[in-house]
């Protein structure tokens, strides 16, 4: 099947990239001196290298099961002839970073970048999970252009409260909002709390970890139907095996994540996100991958791909499942199978194999070929006829926002309503649930100055609260516009990654309070409605942006950040 991988004639192992002291032969001698002293074999120096950039961290309970995947990746490397290096890389978990994780992705993609580069390793095995690891570690490997091959962490399993089954985070949001509308009492909500996240592995719904994890599958950049298996299964342990043999037989190969990352494979993994109902997140991460290989993603494009492309997949937080169900169901395989038809089947795997003939096998790996409809649906049967994402357009966000329809409420989609505007994050929270706050259900909550160009780097805030003096009346979703984005794991009416955003001079940092605005996701649009007169007046008088940071990577951040159509990548990551 490795029929596309040629062969290159570089020098392999540890003799690769030499460091550089003036006399090549010294620089060899003393850095196989130096591995000596690891106490390795003359037998096992001589050997090609394969890296693993490895990120476990207390800071990324994502990843507590690591170690012990590392060991099988590492089985796996030796038993098909390489000598596996791991190497640390930045780690990013969730929830454990401020003000936002999403501010040290580039900062990751390029420390994963430069070390792979660097250091002498003839493939890589890129081991990441939590939301931007994944991300971050495809654009490094893209940019670095060495042969390459993902593991995911896996999802974790779901934990149970009085009879119900329940996983981070699409249960944390739906037990905190009822918490927060006097449903549930104190006890209860400290009760849960250590119910939701019970396994090492990445969030159990098809949050942004997941999606992403599904979309490394349609990418062709992880093996076969690894994608879904849950983190504590035996099955990720195998996975982790045979991906440290996938990337021997990847050493010396042309077929690197630059070359894999094109137009078609793209294509392919954005119809997967609008079949798995995935997260808005999948959007700026695959824009700023394909942006690293020089492939422009069109939200117009998006939006015609979403016109003819079904739900197939009900899980939490569009439908009702958990990843542990999509593996048993018959994960990415199945779905792909589903979608054959809409695929660009001669998309290159990491295997060599083209993606039409991994999807023609019977079934992937370890598995028969039943699959669970509940779980997966038939083309013939969707769970909805179009896509889960849209692309939004108007006066208000002239480069476009999105809106994860599969999660609104569809009695909300053609609206017009006053808006009731908040600055900024800090804003929000000290008024929002004001008992005096001017809001009513119909209104449109206006969020400001959350995008990338501002301080606070473009956070989960999108999915503002209800206020509370709506929530307590039994209102439960809102329109909401912002230039923020959303967890995957939210649900609700909830317009994001408005472009440009407030703080770069966007519209949206224009709208006041009592302003009209109207949304229309049957037009594709999202409308202040304000005269361009009036529009230009408030411009004039808006006050110039707050200091940039001046040192550091803030200020390598304020400098260089594009925004959300770009996929929030650094301007001089992107190729010349
Ligand atoms: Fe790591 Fe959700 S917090 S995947």
């Amino acid at each position: 099947a490795a029929k596309d991988i040629r062969m290159s004639k570089q020098p392999t192992g540890i003799a690769n990239g030499l460091t550089n002291y003036g006399d090549p032969d010294f620089s060899l001698y003393l850095r196989r001196s130096f591995a000596r002293s690891m106490g390795y074999s003359n037998a096992m120096l001589a050997k090609p290298v394969v890296g693993i950039a490895y990120t476990p961290s207390s800071f990324n309970n994502c990843h507590r099961h690591f170690p012990e995947l590392l060991d099988a990746v590492k089985r796996g490397v030796l038993a098909a002839g390489a000598l596996p290096m791991e190497f640390p890389t930045i780690s990013l978990g969730e929830v454990w970073l401020s003000p936002t994780s999403l501010k040290f992705r580039n900062l990751m993609s390029m420390d994963t970048e430069e070390m792979v580069r660097a250091q002498p390793m003839d493939a890589v095995v890129l081991m990441g999970g939590c939301d931007k690891t994944v991300p971050a570690q495809l654009m490094g490997a893209v940019s670095a252009g060495r042969p390459a091959v993902m593991l995911v962490g896996g999802p974790m399993m779901t934990g149970r409260h009085r009879g119900e089954r329940l996983g981070a985070c699409t249960d944390c949001r739906r037990f905190w909002a009822q918490y927060r509308a006097g449903k549930i009492d104190e006890a209860e909500i400290n009760e849960i709390e250590g119910k939701l996240a019970t396994t090492a592995g990445t969030c159990a719904v098809m949050g942004t970890a997941s999606t992403m994890a599904c979309l490394v599958e349609a990418l062709g950049l992880i093996l076969p139907g690894t994608a879904a298996i849950p983190a504590v299964h035996a099955d990720r342990l195998r996975a982790a095996e045979a991906t440290g043999a996938a990337a021997v037989r990847l050493i010396g190969s042309k077929l690197t994540p630059d070359v894999i990352i094109n137009s078609k494979s793209m294509e392919n993994a954005l119809r997967v996100l609008l079949a798995i109902g995935g997260s808005t997140n999948g959007i700026i991460h695959l824009t700023a991958i394909a942006g690293r290989a020089g492939i422009p993603v069109s939200l117009k494009r998006l939006n015609e791909l979403s016109d003819t492309t079904p739900v197939l997949v009900n899980l939490k937080p569009v439908g009702n499942g958990y990843m542990e169900d999509f593996f048993a169901a018959g994960g990415m395989g199945a779905l792909m199978r589903e979608l054959k038809d809409l695929l660009h089947l001669d998309a290159m795997t990491v295997t060599g194999e083209t993606l039409g003939e991994r999807l023609a096998h019977d079934s992937d790996a370890s598995r028969d070929s039943w699959i669970d409809r509940t779980i997966i649906a038939e083309r013939k049967k969707p769970l909805e006829p179009q896509g889960g994402l849209v692309a939004l357009f108007g006066n208000l966000a002239p480069q476009g926002a999105i809106l994860k329809r599969s999660a609104a409420d569809s009695n909300l989609f053609e609206l017009e309503g006053r808006a009731v505007v908040f600055s900024s994050l800090a804003d929000l929270a000290a008024r929002i649930d004001d008992p005096n706050l001017d809001v009513e259900a119909k209104d449109i909550l206006v969020l400001q100055n959350a995008g990338p160009h501002s301080p606070s780097a473009m956070p989960e805030a999108g999915y503002l609260p209800i206020p509370k003096k709506l929530a307590t009346k039994g209102v439960k979703d809102m329109v909401r516009v912002s230039d923020a984005r959303m967890s995957g794991t939210a649900f609700g009416t909830v317009v994001l990654h408005v472009t440009p955003d407030s703080a770069s001079g966007g519209p949206l940092g224009l709208v006041r309070n009592g302003d009209r605005i109207r949304l229309s996701v049957k037009e594709r649009r999202i409308d202040l409605m304000v005269d361009d007169a009036e529009l230009k007046r408030r411009a004039a008088a808006a006050k110039p942006a707050a200091d940039k940071p001046e040192r550091g990577y803030a200020r390598l951040y304020a400098q260089e950040i594009l925004g959300a159509d770009q996929g929030c990548d650094f301007a001089f990551l992107k190729p010349r």
